[in-house]
């Protein structure tokens, strides 16, 4: 057995695991990376992964049924409600009660970008990043309620000091180093296809983000959430850093959160076709709501059809949510309700015998919205996919930059439109900075859009 000062525990707990092998390169590592080691093994819950590992792809059968949703409104006094919950959102926000929080802690592998998706340039005229856009979207919110809405950033620890030192160089982007807080998630070590640790070079075994199921975690330890009481913030709209389309403050939907009594609130949009990959919003038999990943479905669920003829499953999930701050902390502190973790086969680059290569593994990672099933109400909101959701997961094609360029300049435009605004011809791109306009109706209907191909609205002029 190895042995180093004041890490005996950890020694003991590595060898009664069966789990010497992270040892192999003992003799070539010095001193503080031999610390380096035993640190990152400090950490690991041996018996949590054990189970996991054992419990792999044990899903069970699942009995569920469509969930029900607060519809788009259409009749007089569905419009009329709504009407009432937009000003109870809109108090409700003036009030300081809400909070913004982008979790931003993956690792973008389909995006193929090396640095933190949300340096991804993607404003289709002004080449702004997602980081960027979203926190003028909230200082143009701040703006418009009269009051600092705190920014919650959840990094992982990989992505952490660049994104720190990037809000730090761009001064905050005007929201004030008081109202931005940026933490970063845990992390949990992956394991390969015999159930052992994997080393990623000869001083650290391989970990990965514990998913963005873990963002409820990571607020609970890193004190946000603490800090979050002392403002009096009640509500959390959480959003991903990837969706540049989000309505970060929505008020309709924050009025239903908060006239309902919601612990939960989930917006989702029609699914666009029956196969498509995006979670759907069940009713499960002791009514709570869930989501099941679209991986999960039954066949003949996904094709199945109610008495009108309309998908039965067709309530998609686009990850936001608002969560009650209570509920979180119910949740995280010091309970043992936990989400449980799910596990994905992948290949893992490690480093076997010496030399670095791919072997097959697994990695485990928690879902957000298995935060659902636990609260004792929800709800879930219908909203219009054009107006809210443009994910970039690819770097071409379904869910690409290009496809989510093109939605913000196509929303854009039509705001535009809608307010009688005209758009020249000759324009094929057209992009207005939110702090011009965050929604629809901040837009000066005397607006001048110049004749010019590419068109960037970064002033009411
Ligand atoms: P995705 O599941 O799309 O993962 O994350 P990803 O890392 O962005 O992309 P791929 O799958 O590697 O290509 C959805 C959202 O959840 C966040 C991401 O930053 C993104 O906003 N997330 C995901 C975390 O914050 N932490 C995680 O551990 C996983």
């Amino acid at each position: 057995m190895i042995a180093f000062p004041g890490y005996e525990t950890v020694i003991r707990r590595v060898y009664e695991n069966k789990q010497e092998h992270v040892f192999e390169y003992w003799n070539d590592l010095n001193d503080s990376e031999k610390k380096n080691l035993l640190d990152d093994l400090s950490d690991v819950d041996f018996s949590l992964l054990l189970n996991l590992f054992f419990s792999a792809e044990d899903a069970g059968e699942m009995h569920f049924d469509a969930a029900p949703y607060i519809a788009l409104p259409k009749s007089s006094d569905e419009k009329k409600e709504y009407e009432k919950a937009r000003e109870a959102g809109d108090l409700h926000v003036r009030q300081g009660k809400v909070a913004a929080f982008v979790v931003a802690g993956g690792q973008g592998s389909r995006l193929g970008y090396d640095g933190p998706k949300g340096m991804f340039p993607v404003g289709p005229v002004s080449g702004k990043t997602l980081f960027h856009i979203h926190a003028e979207k909230i200082a143009a919110y701040s703006q418009k309620y009269g009051v600092h809405i705190p920014f919650l950033i959840m990094t992982s620890r990989s992505n952490h000091p660049v994104t720190v030192d990037y809000f730090n160089k761009n001064d905050f982007f005007g929201l004030g180093r008081d109202n931005v807080f940026i933490f970063p998630q845990n992390m949990i070590p992956s394991l390969d296809a015999q159930g052992k640790l994997i080393l990623e070079s000869k001083k650290s075994i391989f970990k990965n983000p514990d998913g963005h199921g873990g963002s409820l975690t990571a607020l609970y330890t890193s004190g946000v959430l603490e800090r979050l009481k002392e403002r009096g913030v009640e509500t959390i709209s959480y959003f991903q850093v990837d969706n540049p389309l989000v309505r970060i403050i929505d008020s309709a939907f924050i009025g239903f959160h908060v006239l309902r009594g919601a612990d939960v609130s989930s917006k989702a949009v029609k699914k666009a076709y029956p196969e498509e990959k995006v979670g759907i919003f069940v009713r499960y038999g002791n009514n709570t709501i869930g989501v099941v990943e679209y991986s999960d479905m039954p066949e003949e669920k996904t094709h199945s059809l109610d008495e009108k003829g309309d998908l039965r499953f067709s309530s998609g999930s686009i990850a936001i949510h608002l969560f009650q701050r209570e509920f979180v902390e119910r949740v995280t502190a010091g309970t043992d309700i936990a989400l449980p973790f799910h596990t994905a086969r992948k290949k893992i680059k490690a480093l076997v015998g010496g030399v670095r290569k791919e072997v097959e593994g697994f990695k485990f990672e928690k879902f957000v919205f298995d935060a659902l099933p636990l609260t004792e109400k929800n709800i879930v909101f219908e909203t219009l996919r054009e107006d809210e959701f443009a994910p970039v997961k690819n770097s071409s094609g379904v869910d690409s930059v290009e496809s989510a360029q093109s939605m913000m300049s196509e929303q854009h435009r039509r705001w535009l439109r809608n307010r009688g605004i005209r758009v020249p011809g000759k324009t094929r791109v057209i992009e207005i900075s939110p702090l011009v306009a965050v929604e629809q109706e901040d837009l000066d209907a005397g607006i001048k859009v110049p004749e010019e191909e590419q068109v960037y609205i970064d002033t009411n002029r």
